[in-house]
């Protein structure tokens, strides 16, 4: 069954460690996410960004899947599904497509608007036990056609946006989707501990967590980091190795490939990168 985010998350602040947020845009990477998480036992959250959603076919088909693979493969971890960088819009399809958590990123409005519809979308998640990610602060990089700059977030926003009743935080403090620059000035600790000291035991969320050294990892995930999204990196793993079976060239048989042995590989190389990731987030064994 699918569990809102906000009871792992709260746990994993308070434990000092982070739970993955890995981003899925089929079956296959659904697959090895789960098994990955149950093999780990760690909790987990399947992220969906709206071009994701759309690639398959709608909210209600990923609700379907996620739901029918959790019970047929005897997944017991805590699962959520969650938005990612979702819309106004959006976030309430998910909530009615039956995705136990969203993101609402207003970071785009003004901050007051962002607050104005952060404030709506809480009732309406909170009134079916979904819970609330709301983002100061863009983003940097390019994920989905949205190219966000890469600013620090200004912590007094940081506090406001807490306080409207969400349930994590998603604050910009340097981190970038996609692969970091040579020349990437590293996060802001400086900023993440200012905010920090004003939102308390609100969880912190890091997105752009592909290529971030380890020790920054730990640092932030002291300083309250308690969900860090992976996509890019998956993304890399499953293409190098998808690539790498093509180019060895022995399943064609006259007929192309076989299309589950085609995805064999790269389903492997996702439940490796998963597997890593937990293990430097502390999350494994923690379900
Ligand atoms: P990466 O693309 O750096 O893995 O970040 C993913 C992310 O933050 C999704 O919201």
């Amino acid at each position: 069954m699918l569990v809102s985010a906000k009871e792992m998350l709260d746990k994993a602040k308070a434990g000092h460690y982070a739970v993955g947020q890995f981003n899925i845009n089929n079956l296959e990477w659904t697959k090895a996410i789960l098994l990955t998480a149950q093999e780990c036992n760690s909790p987990v959250i399947l992220g969906v960004s709206e071009g994701a959603g759309k690639y398959m076919t709608g909210y209600k088909t990923i609700v379907g899947m996620v739901n029918g693979m959790i019970e047929e493969l005897g997944i017991t971890v805590p699962v959520a599904l969650h938005l990612d960088h979702g819309s106004y819009d959006h976030c309430y399809k998910c909530i009615e497509a039956g995705f136990s958590s969203v993101m609402f990123d207003g970071s785009h409005f003004s901050i007051e608007e962002n607050v104005e519809k952060t404030k709506e979308i809480v009732a309406a998640a909170h009134a079916k036990g979904v819970s609330v990610e709301a983002e100061v602060g863009s983003i940097g990089g390019e994920e989905d056609g949205v190219v966000g700059a890469g600013e620090c977030a200004d912590p007094n926003e940081c506090k406001a946006v807490a306080d409207l009743g969400i349930d994590f935080l998603a604050a910009g403090i340097g981190n970038i989707h996609g692969k970091y620059p040579a020349n990437w000035a590293g996060l802001s600790f400086e900023t993440l501990d200012a905010i920090q000291q004003l939102t308390g035991d609100m969880p912190l969320v890091l997105h752009g967590g592909t290529g971030i050294p380890t020790e920054m990892i730990q640092k932030a995930i002291s300083l309250g980091v308690a969900k860090i999204n992976v996509n890019t990196e998956c993304q890399l793993a499953f293409a190098a190795a998808t690539r790498e079976y093509i180019e060895a060239g022995k399943d064609q048989q006259g007929k192309g490939f076989d299309p589950r042995k085609l995805l064999a590989p790269g389903t492997e190389a996702i439940k490796a990168t998963v597997k890593q990731k937990m293990e430097i987030f502390g999350s494994v064994g923690k379900a």
